[in-house]
């Protein structure tokens, strides 16, 4: 019976709602109808964990789920717990939400909450993990601030083995706070509800739930007579990879149904209903792992599969049925369930019947149709032969919460003497959608031998032509091998193999993270120097702090979405919205050709590139127009129905290296620049090597997307509410585009959940968005991106390809290098200009007498790069170290020592002409090398590798320097005491992004005004109050902004001595001195900005050792451990930048080995849009001992209050990693006499490591 509504409970509190509408996902609701906005969005599909919220099914224990791919209807009969039902300032805060601000573990604080509920539904679920089950727990989660660590120590202080130390952190935080864990649990009711059919319609859809399975086959029979267009949904998260844009008239909810969440334990199998969650699976096989061979395999490779709060709804019957649908899936639960022996069971909704039947056909390829058929129920049969053998494996670009390479499985009956195969199954993943069983390989291994090397060249020859045909690429084909002949190598006797051979059984298992924090403060200058956690942590933990996107909407607030070219080389032909303009919600569209005759058409600050195409299109995600509607859903719908056509479609320049043959260059205004006499020395030079290093791009990641809100004002002019780091840019860009003055552009900025320079120029384009809607529209509008539009619109990191040559002596002592730095400055000229700092990054920490350096613009079609945290530094330190590399290879030395001896030292010059002082990087190297102990460890790597033949170690250390000019950057500060009650309030023109600039500014204030932090706040940026501030940008905008706060005290302090002096020395409260002062009419308030300090440069050095291990079989790694020691002068707040040092480290990780854009060669159109394709580091790709130490004792006499910029210079020491990548690599290629220098593969992804090393499987695998 049609009921048309739903009803369920968030945080205890009974919600219903009449006509939900069908289409949109718990977390839409949640986010605009309660307005509970701690749970964020960032992707929308299930692979960030920024909306992750508990979830209680009835009768079932509460499970972390992600909000954004829960179809709001689904969630009727439950009850959901969202980060405001655990703990706020007025309640109390949680624990969770006390120690992971405490610890650090939030610093944009974007992420928090979503880490916050899955810690918290973990306890629900178990109240006492282990320290590796709450490391297994993130599985889901990218937090790109913090670098992981931080997050990982709070959260393992609720492990019942947490080691001693973290007890102790977590004993001395929580004595200073009084803790409440304020949790609302459930009404008991609900928790025993007996699940009710369902129907509603939103009146284009209608969701159904039908009670049983006797009725959901009458529901699909009627349905299928009908006619009508069906879905079943189970947990939904197919959408997260495959966002289907059919129209299904009927959704079948089939995820609570109790015959499909059955689970049955028989004597000789289990049955799993086809409703039973991933997460479920893996517990009843891990319950009953000694009853089968294979249930435990199959359990821990399941953990593999996506994450925590996926597997929590996802189902195994929608895995299947996803690989049926797509046959290009790389489903691991299909190979599994096939190595397992399993049998589904599938109803036939056309004739009724049910069949039984394993996974693949009978060709062991093809999946079975299941369009028209439901799947019942899956079959493990209890395989409990010692002599039987199974082995699955997983191959990923990282480390967790990824798709597979390749996945495999593997089962083999052994003789009872376990010298002869008596029968075997080889399954593969992900080598094509027509292959799955190695028919042919099983069929000759049936009664072959173990420890034969007959037997194995036989079957890798066999395999081999078997894949060979299917399998296009190098990588999966020698990958498919390797892991067949890790599963042979597990069949044979150990003793019977050659030296070091037996390394190659393993898989690399991930020990527990750990790591320490070493530096000093001064107490004399506290706060300044003290140790805390950013000052809004506890409210970023407990989700009540508002981001642009969580401000509550005017009730007349319109939203808009850009409709995006998808292709980069070409001109519009024409632009169709005739079907928009009858869609529901449907307001305005905007193209190029009806842009408002009144705006210039120009949406960056470089006032060349056009806001919307009206002609040309440059690149792929360029936008073509602006739709406008009542919701931001159906903006989205809208934008998606708009058809554009194109002509004169060319092939698109998308490379350094299409750009150089396609001649396509920007106007050349580039110098180059010098010093010394480079042609001279390399005349003179005794040994010259060159190369080329190509350096790809990185998408900024962060985790609030771009969003502005834009209202027109009274007096013609527009108040903006902007995810930005530069305002000024944003009011020139509207200034000049509508003609109006500046000071009629209102913009407030309170904090953003990430920038990294991803926000800088490039949030003009969202600015310009926003303000034009308003501006047609005359109501409130704001434009929020999704993850494809920020990853294919905004621009990235700008891929640079370097061609180097380089003069050295017989010691490798450096005298002279050229470089040609070619840089992919994208579709815009406004990327020129980061080439044309690149001579502020240009030299590393190595000295060289004579350098020149070249460089060109490449103008292609990909969207406009971006600064990207340390743009150009990043490149020219890790060029610096990859040429000693070579040098250190070409002369057979020893790079570490040969670094040392290039290392800049006081006294020399650098190539910006400075001179070189206070010059730390010789000291903080040396200092690394003892405390790391580096020489020893390098003999036990060494001896490692002697011992291993297919597991190598790899140990790099490096250098880096990075210049900072305090010359362009200026802030506005404010500074106001209340006479009441002494607080005092700041504003100033820097922008909070997770630096912890707000908190350095409250421990100056509260240091110079000599009053406690506890009294001071700081609140939003706004062009009013800071007026003429520069962006956020180049680390050094604390210290700027901490410069005009400075000169704000001492303005007020001038002002209040002479109160205070006429006291006569009278003890006086804070309060009472500022009420004096107020009734002698002393001004309270004041306002400075400092000035550049062109003459104050000065260089951040940092050191940093990794220690990695390879499987050289699949190209798996991971880092064992990394060292870095870094010099910021006299840490304002060493808590904060030690936080900066290892976010900044890891995204560098993310740079060197997993994050990679790719675009499609024939239409330009970014492949890698996604978190299914892109993949930023996780809890698991970071350093498993990761030690940091800022170094003692080292003022800055040329920074600002004796510090240094610590935001962007760490990320230059991460090339370490992909160098002892390199290493392994090079060790393994050793063991094969491969002896050439080979060029360090970027990204140094899994599988372009393994492509390095040259395996030729066929001759390359051996027993011996
Ligand atoms: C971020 C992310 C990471 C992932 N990583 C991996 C991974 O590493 N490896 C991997 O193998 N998978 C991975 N997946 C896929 C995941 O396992 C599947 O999305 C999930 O198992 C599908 O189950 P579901 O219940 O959510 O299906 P739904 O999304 O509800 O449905 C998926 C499809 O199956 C159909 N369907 C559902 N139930 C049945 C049934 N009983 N009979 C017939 N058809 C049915 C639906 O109609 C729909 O077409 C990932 C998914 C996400 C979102
Ligand atoms: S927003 Fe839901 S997982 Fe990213
Ligand atoms: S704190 Fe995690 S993304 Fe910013």
């Amino acid at each position: 019976m049609m009921k048309n509504g739903i009803s369920f409970y968030v945080n205890n509190e009974k919600f219903a709602v009449e006509y939900p509408d069908i289409g949109i996902s718990f977390n839409s609701w949640l986010r605009s109808q309660p307005g509970l906005t701690g749970t964020k969005i960032t992707c929308g599909e299930g692979g960030c964990g920024s909306c992750v919220v508990a979830l209680q099914r009835p009768s079932e224990g509460i499970k972390a789920v992600n909000s954004c791919l829960l179809p709001l209807c689904s969630v009727d009969g439950c009850h959901v717990i969202t980060i405001e039902g655990i703990g706020s300032q007025r309640e109390g805060f949680s624990n969770i939400q006390s120690r992971i601000a405490k610890f650090g573990g939030s610093q944009c604080g974007y992420c928090t909450p979503g880490f916050v509920m899955s810690m918290y539904s973990l306890l629900e679920e178990d109240e006492h993990p282990t320290q590796h089950t709450i490391e297994d727990n993130f599985d889901g989660h990218i937090c790109r601030c913090t670098g992981y660590r931080p997050i990982l120590d709070a959260m393992k202080c609720f492990a019942c083995d947490t080691d001693s130390s973290l007890k102790k952190k977590c004993e001395d935080i929580e004595d200073l706070m009084s803790l409440k864990c304020h949790s609302k649990r459930p009404p008991k009711s609900l928790i025993t509800v007996n699940i009710q059919s369902l129907t509603v319609t939103d009146g284009v859809a209608t969701w159904i739930r039908p009670a049983s399975l006797g009725d959901l086959k009458s529901q699909l029979r009627n349905l299928q007579q009908e006619h009508k267009c069906i879905k079943l949904v189970c947990g939904n998260t197919a959408s997260g990879i495959y966002k289907s844009k059919s129209n299904f008239g009927y959704f079948l909810d089939i995820g609570q149904m109790e015959e499909l969440r059955a689970i049955n334990n028989y004597d000789d199998c289990i049955e799993l209903g086809a409703s039973v969650t991933l997460s479920e699976m893996i517990k009843t096989l891990l319950k009953h792992s000694d009853e089968s061979v294979t249930f435990g395999a199959v359990a821990s490779h399941l953990k593999k599969v996506a994450s925590v709060p996926i597997r929590n709804v996802a189902s195994w019957a929608g895995n299947i049925a996803m690989k049926c649908q797509h046959p290009d899936f790389p489903s691991d639960v299909c190979v599994l369930l096939e190595a397992a022996k399993a049998k589904v069971k599938v109803y036939d909704v056309c004739t009724g019947r049910i069949v039984t039947q394993s996974v693949f056909g009978s060709d062991g390829a093809t999946l079975s149709h299941f369009n028209d058929k439901v799947l019942l129920s899956v079959t493990l049969p209890k395989l409990d032969d010692i002599k039987l053998k199974f082995k699955t494996f997983k191959v990923m670009p990282r480390s967790q919460n990824s798709y597979a390479y390749v996945a495999a499985a593997f089962r083999a009956g052994l003789a009872s003497d376990e010298d002869r195969i008596e029968n075997c199954v080889v399954v593969f993943g992900g080598l094509g959608s027509a292959f799955a069983r190695a028919q042919q390989t099983e069929c000759y291994l049936k009664g072959k031998q173990t420890n034969s090397m007959e037997t194995l060249k036989n079957a890798l020859n066999i395999l081999s032509d078997e894949i060979k045909n299917v399998t296009l690429e190098k990588y999966e084909y020698n990958l498919a091998l390797g892991l067949f002949y890790k599963f042979y190598l597990s069949l044979c006797d150990p003793s019977k193999l050659g030296y070091g051979i037996s390394s190659g059984i393993g898989s690399l298992v991930r020990p527990l993270s750990k790591g320490t924090q070493t530096y000093e403060t001064d107490p004399e200058i506290y706060p300044i120097s003290q140790a805390m956690s950013n000052i809004s942590s506890d409210i970023q933990a407990s989700g009540e702090v508002q981001y642009v996107g969580d401000e509550t909407p005017t009730t007349d607030e319109l939203f808009c979405t850009f409709v995006l070219s998808d292709v980069a080389n070409a001109e519009i032909k024409n632009i169709d919205y005739s079907i928009a303009k009858d869609m529901p919600g449907f307001v305005k569209i905007i193209t190029g050709e009806n842009f408002p005759m009144e705006v210039k058409n120009h949406s960056h600050y470089d006032g060349l590139s056009e806001c919307l195409a009206k002609y040309c299109i440059q690149f792929a995600g360029q936008p073509v127009a602006i739709v406008i509607a009542e919701s931001r859903e159906q903006s989205k719908q809208i934008a998606e129905s708009v058809k554009v056509t194109y002509k004169n479609v060319q092939k698109p320049v998308l490379s350094v290296q299409d750009a150089i043959e396609n001649n396509s260059f920007y106007p050349n205004n580039l110098k180059p620049f010098q010093m010394g006499n480079p042609d001279v020395a390399f005349k003179n030079a005794e040994h010259v090597v060159s190369g080329e290093v190509d350096l790809g791009s990185q998408y900024h990641f962060y985790m609030e997307n771009q969003i502005c809100r834009a209202e027109c004002t009274e007096n013609g002019g527009f108040k903006l509410n902007v995810a930005t780091q530069a305002q000024l840019w944003i009011q020139k860009t509207i200034s000049h585009s509508f003609g109006i003055p500046s000071n009629k552009i209102e913009i407030t900025t309170k904090r953003l959940g990430g920038g990294f320079g991803g926000k800088l120029c490039n949030s003009t384009i969202a600015g310009m968005a926003a303000t034009l809607a308003a501006f047609v529209t005359r109501r409130p509008v704001c434009f929020h991106a999704d993850l494809k539009t920020c990853m294919s619109t905004f621009g990235s990191r700008m891929p640079y390809f370097m061609k180097y040559k380089i003069g050295f002596n017989a010691n490798g002592i450096v005298n002279c290098l050229s470089c040609d730095v070619y840089g992919n400055c994208g579709s815009a000229p406004r990327a020129v200009r980061e080439l044309a700092g690149v001579q502020r990054a240009a030299d590393s920490a190595y000295f060289c007498p004579n350098q020149l350096y070249k460089c060109y613009a490449c103008k292609t079609n990909i969207p406009a790069p971006t600064w990207c945290r340390a743009p150009g530094s990043l490149q020219l330190n890790a060029l610096g170290d990859i040429m000693m590399e070579h040098v250190a290879s070409y002369l057979g030395q020893d790079p570490i020592g040969m670094k040392f001896a290039n290392l800049f030292k006081n006294g020399q010059i650098t190539l910006q002409g400075n001179l070189v002082t206070h010059c730390q990087i010789r000291n903080l190297y040396q200092n690394l090398m003892e405390s790391c102990g580096i020489r020893s460890r390098q003999e036990t790597v060494k001896s490692f590798n002697e011992k291993n033949r297919w597991k190598k170690r790899g140990l790099s250390v490096s250098p880096s320097k990075f210049n900072v000019k305090l010359t362009w950057q200026k802030y506005a500060v404010l500074v106001s005491i209340y006479a009441f009650d002494g607080s005092v309030v700041i504003s100033h023109g820097g922008i909070e992004c997770g630096q912890g600039i707000n908190t350095k500014v409250a421990q100056v204030a509260a240091c110079k005004l000599g009053v406690p932090l506890e009294l001071i706040t700081v609140q939003r940026t706004s062009n009013i109050s800071a007026a003429n501030s520069t962006s956020t940008g180049g680390s050094t905008s604390s210290e700027m902004t901490c410069a005009s706060l400075v000169g704000c005290c001492e303005i007020l302090n001038s002002r209040i001595e002479p109160i205070k002096a006429r006291m006569n020395g009278k003890e006086v409260t804070w309060k009472e001195l500022i009420a004096k002062c107020y009734a002698e009419d002393v001004d309270l308030s004041a306002t400075y900005t400092s000035p550049t300090l062109p003459s104050q440069s000065y260089a951040t050095y940092g050191v940093a050792c990794a220690e990695v291990e390879y499987d050289v079989l699949t190209g798996e790694n991971q880092i064992l451990r990394a060292d870095i020691m870094f010099d910021c002068g006299i840490s304002m707040n060493p808590s904060v930048d030690i936080g900066q040092v290892e976010g900044a480290f890891v995204m560098g990780i993310g740079f060197w080995t997993t994050e990679e854009m790719k675009y499609d060669t024939n239409t330009g159109q970014l492949v890698t849009d996604s978190t299914w394709e892109y993949k930023p580091p996780t809890t698991k790709d970071i350093p498993v001992e990761f030690n940091v130490e800022l170094l003692k004792n080292a003022p800055n006499p040329l920074g600002v209050l004796r510090t240094k910029a610590i935001g962007e210079p760490p990320i230059c020491t991460s090339i370490c990693v992909a160098i002892a990548l390199k290493r392994a690599v090079e060790e393994t290629k050793r063991d094969r006499g491969l002896n050439e220098y080979f060029p360090l593969p970027t990204p140094a992804t899994v599988k372009a490591l393994h492509n390095a090393c040259e395996l030729d499987p066929l001759s390359d695998f051996n027993l011996s």
